[in-house]
C-alpha cells in the first residue's frame, strides 16, 4: 500500500498567536510572524491501509515504533479523519511520529507535528495541493500555528489579504537572513495548560484588548526588520511581545503561568549578554522555555553562557530553516 513519509519543521513567533477568534475554524485574534527552524522537525510516515481497516497511531521514540497515548491517538485521528474526509477517501491509515526534540514543552511540537501529519496524509493519498491550500488544511487540524510550519523562511499567518481564508505565506525565503535561535530548555516536560486552552482563556484578561491595539503598530516593525535584517529592530519588539503574551496569560481568569524559576534566570541572562555587547534578544512560547534569537557570530557565545546557568537543563541550538520535504526513510 500507498507509504509516505514528510519531515516539517517547528517554528518559533515573533508576534504571537494568543487567543482564538472562531475555534472552529482556527481562526486567530491577531496576525502572526514567525521564523521556521530547520533542526526541531516532526518525521511522521503515513501508509494507507484497505478500505474500512481500523486506523492505527505508533509513537516512533525507541528503537521500534509503540502504539502510541490514547490522548495522542485520538488528536492525530480527528485530524486523519478530516483529510481523509476532505479527499473523499474511505481507507484506514498507519501513523507514525517522532519528534527530533521535547514534546508538549512549548517549543511548537503541535506546529511541526500537524505539519507533518497533513503532508504526510496527503503524500500517501497521491494529493497534491498549492501552498495555500496546504496551510488551511494544517490549520485545521486545530494547531494554528501548524499554518506556518508548511512554510519556510519568515511567514505571516494570516497573510495580508487572505481573509476568513486564513492561510500563512511567506514574507521572506530562509535564505534572506540567516539569524539563530538558542533554546534554554529550563524544563522539558510537558505544560500543564494546553494552548488551546490558552486561546480560549486569553480575551478574559483585562491585558488582551490593549496587547491588540499595540499589534498593528508592532507587525509593522517585525516586517520592516525582516525587510532590512535589522536585528536591533526585531529583537526589542520580538521580547516585549513575547512578555504580553506571559502577562496576559497570568492575568487571565482562571490565570495561567507558564513561567518556572529558570524562565527568569534566562531573561536575566539575556538583558546581561546585551550589556556586555552580545545580541540576543528572548522570546517564550506558551511554556516556561526562553528561545534568545541571535546572529550567527554571537550563538556560540550565547549557548555557552546560557549553557552555563544553574538552571538551563539543556541548550537547542536551531535556526532559519527552509521548510518541510519528503522524505525515503521511513518510520516502519
Ligand atoms: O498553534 P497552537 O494552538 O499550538 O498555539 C501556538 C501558541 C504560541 O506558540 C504561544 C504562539 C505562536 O504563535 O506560535
Amino acid at each position: 500500500m500507498s507509504r509516505f513519509t514528510a519531515v516539517a519543521p517547528s517554528n518559533i513567533a515573533f508576534i504571537k498567536y494568543w487567543g482564538t477568534r472562531d475555534e472552529e475554524r482556527t481562526l486567530p485574534y491577531n496576525p502572526s510572524i514567525s521564523m521556521t527552524l530547520s533542526r526541531c522537525v516532526s518525521r511522521c510516515t503515513v501508509e494507507l491501509l484497505p478500505d474500512g481497516a481500523a486506523d492505527e497511531v505508533l509513537l516512533a521514540e525507541g528503537s521500534s515504533p509503540a502504539p502510541a497515548p490514547p490522548a495522542f491517538s485520538e488528536a492525530v485521528l480527528r485530524h486523519v479523519r478530516r483529510l481523509a474526509a476532505w479527499a473523499g477517501s474511505g481507507a484506514g491509515f498507519r501513523v507514525a511520529a517522532r519528534n527530533s526534540f521535547p514534546t508538549g514543552a512549548g517549543l511548537a511540537s503541535s506546529a511541526s507535528g500537524f505539519a507533518a501529519l497533513t503532508l504526510a496524509v496527503l503524500g500517501a493519498l497521491g494529493r497534491q495541493v498549492g501552498p495555500r491550500e496546504l496551510s488551511v488544511l494544517a490549520r485545521r487540524s486545530g494547531s494554528g500555528s501548524a499554518a506556518r510550519s508548511v512554510l519556510g523562511g519568515y511567514v505571516q499567518w494570516p497573510a495580508e489579504g487572505a481573509g476568513e481564508e486564513g492561510y500563512a505565506e511567506a514574507l521572506a525565503e530562509a535564505g534572506h537572513w540567516d539569524l539563530r535561535n538558542v533554546v534554554a530548555v529550563v524544563d522539558a516536560s510537558p505544560k500543564q495548560v494546553s494552548s488551546r486552552q490558552g486561546h480560549r482563556l486569553a480575551p478574559s484578561s483585562p491585558y488582551f484588548e490593549e496587547r491588540l491595539r499595540r499589534l498593528p503598530d508592532r507587525l509593522e516593525r517585525v516586517r520592516r526588520a525582516i525587510r532590512e535584517r535589522d536585528l536591533e529592530e526585531l529583537g526589542p519588539v520580538v521580547e516585549e511581545e513575547a512578555i504580553d503574551l506571559h502577562l496576559i496569560a497570568m492575568s487571565s481568569r482562571p490565570p495561567i503561568f507558564y513561567w518556572r524559576p529558570g524562565t527568569l534566570a534566562v531573561l536575566e541572562a539575556a538583558r546581561q549578554l546585551r550589556s556586555e555587547g552580545l545580541r540576543a534578544w528572548a522570546t517564550i512560547d506558551a511554556g516556561p522555555n526562553v528561545h534568545l534569537i541571535c546572529p550567527p557570530e554571537d550563538e556560540e557565545q550565547v549557548a555557552a553562557r546560557v549553557g552555563a546557568l544553574p538552571a538551563v537543563e539543556s541548550v537547542i541550538r536551531d535556526g532559519v530553516g527552509e521548510g518541510p520535504v519528503e522524505s525515503s526513510e521511513h518510520l516502519f
